[in-house]
């Protein structure tokens, strides 16, 4: 498949998706939305993929948010209906089963950084600037900022960071919970990669139903969720892989699992 506004490579069950925009820092245009959903949208259906990595070309940005030229243009009815109704590439990502790492260097700002919070884990750089910023230019998160923000960080600080429009630096976003690692400038995508290939050394059905029992848990009431986990773990009790790891840890080698 061959983009214009971001890449693909998939090689040894990881999928890179990069985006691609590095004159204005990997801001989204509509191609680039469209192509994000398309994107995650054939990757619901790709076994072959095990874990995906989503990340910036260049060392400035991972995206500096909407494309905002495509503000200044009058918003016609007609098409503001019809934008509104495409599934928005977060909920894309959000019906992936395979885990998504962001990998962010420098400026992950506004949709940016509500692509990052769509993703499973954040690896920063710790030259990375993150923040919603789009109450500076009158509006505010359209791409899930207010709800994901707040049930990553709390509500006092995703407030706080979505009414100032502040963006902070890799060291606070560690401190409260936006990002999982902070590693050097220049390491972000190798330590992403490399995080991506651990994953994908698991057997691939506990790694989706992991994922799975922890996303959709999150928006169920605690007993459901519970209820949820024992269905998932009592279903991963009946694979082959589940035989071949236990025998692969008797017999003291490696698991050659077969995702059945
Ligand atoms: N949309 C469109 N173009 C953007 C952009 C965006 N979101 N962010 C940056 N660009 C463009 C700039 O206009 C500039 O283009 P030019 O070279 O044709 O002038 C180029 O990318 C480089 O950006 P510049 O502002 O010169 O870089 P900087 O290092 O001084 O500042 C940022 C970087 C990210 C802090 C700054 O560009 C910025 O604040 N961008 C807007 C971020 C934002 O508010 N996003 C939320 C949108 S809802």
């Amino acid at each position: 498949m061959t983009y214009e506004a971001i890449r693909y490579e998939a090689a040894d069950g990881v999928a890179t998706v990069t985006l691609n925009r590095p004159d204005v820092h990997n801001a989204m245009n509509e191609t680039m939305r469209r192509e994000l959903t398309d994107c995650f949208a054939g990757l619901v259906a790709d076994d072959t993929v095990r874990v995906v990595v989503v990340t910036g070309t260049g060392q400035r940005a991972f995206s500096a948010g909407a494309d905002i030229r495509e503000f200044v243009a009058p918003q016609v009815p007609t098409v503001f209906r019809e934008s509104r109704k495409r599934v928005d590439f977060r909920q894309a990502m959000d019906r992936c089963p395979q885990p998504i790492i962001a990998a962010i260097r420098g400026f992950a700002l506004g949709g940016g950084l509500e692509l990052a919070l769509a993703c499973d884990i954040r690896v920063a750089s710790d030259d990375a600037q993150l923040g919603l910023t789009e109450v500076n230019l009158a509006i505010i998160p359209g791409g899930g900022g207010t709800q994901r923000l707040p049930r990553l960080v709390g509500r006092g600080k995703a407030l706080e960071m979505i009414l100032t429009g502040a963006r902070i630096g890799a060291s606070e976003a560690l401190a409260i919970g936006l990002v999982e690692r902070v590693v050097p400038a220049g390491e972000v995508l190798a330590h992403a990669q490399t995080l991506a290939r651990t994953l994908a050394d698991k057997a691939p059905v506990a790694l989706r139903y992991a994922k799975e029992a922890v996303v959709k848990g999150l928006e169920l009431p605690l007993v459901d969720g519970l209820r949820l986990e024992n269905d998932l773990a009592t279903l991963l009790r009946t694979t082959d892989d589940r035989v071949e790891g236990a025998r692969a840890f008797l017999e003291k080698r490696k698991p050659r699992w077969t995702g059945r």
